[in-house]
């Protein structure tokens, strides 16, 4: 049949904030995924700047933030002319949404959060209650957009099973507003470590600058990063138990060039761990490599740039708003 409406996919939202550089952790993770999903599903990102300051940001360091963000997002595969790809901050609805949600979560809830707990310890001088809400700004984002799946990491299943709580309690209240989001578990994509401590997670907050490794390093500094990873003493390279540093390494020679680890102990046979670690540095640079030649050219036309924010916030709020009216009046706004 003819003229038959194209089946809705379902959707997905992500955010994440433009709080400092993209790690290579970050990079595989998750963001490589972000552009996979395009294919199946109807996409939807933002950076979550204002989620960023609920730690104190530097504002020339979060603008240059941004837009670095913005950039290598457009790099690594986004397609803003299939996925509205916008600033958080340019939609109002977030904010809007995020009060009316505010007050449909519990004091005791977000004080069981994790991360706040964590993050308060971590900045002891600063436990402001952007950061206690935050999760609250959370399920607004994904709550506006009426998403079915949501890409994240294990750090954020939290504050995502809190987002279904406040929307299976407002559609309780009232009626089915929300549409009640699912973690989406990727398929590929692996948690990658810190270089020089593979038990802990690749972090920009890393003591040891060796430890992680950013998607916009310069090739030399990718090398002697790589070179210096830290491994184990038995020299043979194979995925088990207790060779964290080997495993990471695997994991990564694997995402970058598409190996599997039986692939890969049958090419290293043999070969000392010197030559494997020089073999996954020259895997990341020459995967990373076309990234940031279309970084370059994205980053340097700030007009281009801007174009394709303000698209997506126009598309975005569209949809955010027919999500917050239905909320107003709901709740019994006049409108
Ligand atoms: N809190 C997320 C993080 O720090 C970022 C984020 C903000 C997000 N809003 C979101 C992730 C909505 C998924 C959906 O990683």
């Amino acid at each position: 049949m003819e003229n038959q409406a194209p089946e809705r996919k379902p959707r997905v939202f992500s955010a994440i904030q433009p709080s400092g550089s993209v790690t290579l952790g970050n990079y595989l993770g998750a963001l490589k995924n972000w552009a996979a999903l395009q294919d199946d599903y109807d996409c939807i990102f933002a950076l979550a700047d204002l989620h960023t300051i609920t730690v104190r940001q530097e504002p020339a360091k979060l603008r240059h933030n941004t837009l670095e963000a913005y950039a290598l997002l457009l790099a690594i595969g986004i397609d803003p002319q299939r996925s509205p790809f916008f600033l958080q901050s340019h939609v109002p609805a977030h904010s809007q949404l995020a009060w009316v949600l505010d007050c449909y979560t519990q004091f005791g809830e977000l004080q069981r959060m994790t991360q706040f707990k964590d993050k308060s310890k971590k900045h002891a001088d600063n436990i402001n209650a952007g950061l206690f809400t935050y999760p609250s700004l959370m399920a607004a984002d994904i709550l506006l957009y009426q998403a079915n799946f949501v890409p994240i990491g294990e750090d954020q299943t939290q504050h995502l099973e809190l987002t279904r709580n406040i929307a299976e309690r407002f559609n309780n209240s009232y009626s089915p507003t929300f549409t009640l989001p699912q973690a989406l578990v990727r398929k590929e994509g692996k948690r990658i470590m810190s270089l020089q401590d593979p038990s802990h997670k690749m972090s920009k907050s890393d003591e040891n600058v060796n430890g992680c490794v950013y998607v916009l390093d310069k090739p030399d500094d990718i090398m002697r990063k790589f070179k210096r990873a830290i491994t184990d003493s038995e020299a043979s390279v194979h995925y088990g138990e207790g060779k964290n540093g080997i495993n990471n390494l695997m994991d990564i020679y694997s995402c970058t060039t598409g190996e599997d680890y039986a692939t890969i102990e049958h090419d290293f046979a043999g070969k000392g761990y010197g030559d494997f670690k020089a073999a996954v540095g020259e895997a990341v640079i020459e995967h990373l490599r076309p990234i940031q030649e279309r970084f370059a050219q994205y980053s340097g036309d700030k007009a281009y740039l801007e174009k394709c924010w303000n698209d997506g916030a126009e598309k975005a709020a569209h949809i955010a708003n027919r999500t917050l009216q239905k909320v107003m009046k709901k709740v019994g706004f006049v409108l």
